[in-house]
């Protein structure tokens, strides 16, 4: 496996406990954490099976450009593996949407939920694309073994909701456009704190511009016990404890504002 780090969790964890041989491609702050095409290229082996990407990306809310995508589709392609995209975010790009990566070659698989997007994770109904048969059959064999058959409760609220997709995502996007902006504009006067900007998701990956000997672990201490404003730190996604997750979805908008001003008093306390 050639996987993309940071991650979301379960795109690394669960590799590791079936015993996969990982190559991992480190994302960089200073390249807007971009997938860098020549290093997944260069971590292929000829026995790697798959190529793991997320887009848009957690935590960093990244996403690649379409030449980056068609290369990664071609690459599968020339190298006779399989491409993942795990796209759970993919309903929440700012810009353009990419096209599904599942639609662009048998090579390549999608995955996707309604837990993002749509808020609805409690349901756990998401999808998974390949127009390879043969693999199709696999992974309906897989789900067999998972559970004998979906809920039908569950499926009926998620018909609904996909129902009224395009009316939901026009009233989203623009909210979560706006929040991005809070935060950008937070950003902008906070000198302690530096981010690539999210294109897509409702996540992104702040670093701290703070001295060697700033101590981070009293920092996010503090600001949880004494703030009552909760961050994930760098080490929950294998980086540096300078780096943290911020979600910016999900608080109303004044938590949102409340919990940035947290921030920025925590690393001054
Ligand atoms: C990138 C990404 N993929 C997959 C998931 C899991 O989604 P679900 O709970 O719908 O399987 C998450 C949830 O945080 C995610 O961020």
């Amino acid at each position: 496996l050639v996987v993309v780090r940071p991650n979301y969790a379960t795109n690394i964890e669960t590799p590791k406990a079936i015993g996969c041989a990982i190559s991992y491609v480190d994302l960089d702050f200073d390249r807007g954490f971009a997938v860098d095409i020549e290093r997944v290229k260069a971590e292929l082996r000829p026995n790697t099976k798959l190529i793991s990407v997320t887009c848009p990306h957690n935590p960093t809310g990244a996403m690649m450009t379409r030449a980056d995508l068609d290369a990664l589709v071609a690459l599968a392609e020339s190298r006779k593996c399989r491409l993942l995209v795990d796209e759970t975010y993919r309903d929440l790009s700012y810009g353009e949407r990419l096209p599904s990566a599942a639609s662009l070659s048998p090579a390549a698989i999608s995955v996707c939920s309604l837990s993002k997007a749509f808020g609805i994770p409690g349901i756990r109904i998401g999808w998974l694309v390949t127009r390879d048969p043969e693999l199709q059959e696999t992974f309906l064999a897989a789900k067999e073994q998972i559970g004998i058959c979906g809920s039908v409760i569950d499926e009926a609220i998620a018909r609904a909701t996909l129902e009224r997709r395009d009316a939901f995502l026009a009233s989203l996007l623009p909210e979560m456009a706006r929040r991005r902006d809070i935060v950008q504009a937070w950003i902008d006067g906070e000198t302690q704190v530096d981010w690539v900007r999210p294109q897509g998701g409702v996540v992104g990956f702040p670093r701290l511009n703070v001295d060697a000997g700033f101590d981070l672990d009293k920092f996010y201490t503090r600001l949880l016990e004494q703030h009552g404003t909760y961050v994930g730190p760098g080490h929950w996604f294998e980086m540096p404890k300078r780096f943290f997750r911020l979600g910016f979805g999900w608080p109303t908008e004044t938590e949102l504002r409340g919990g940035l001003a947290a921030i920025s008093a925590a690393l001054r306390d």
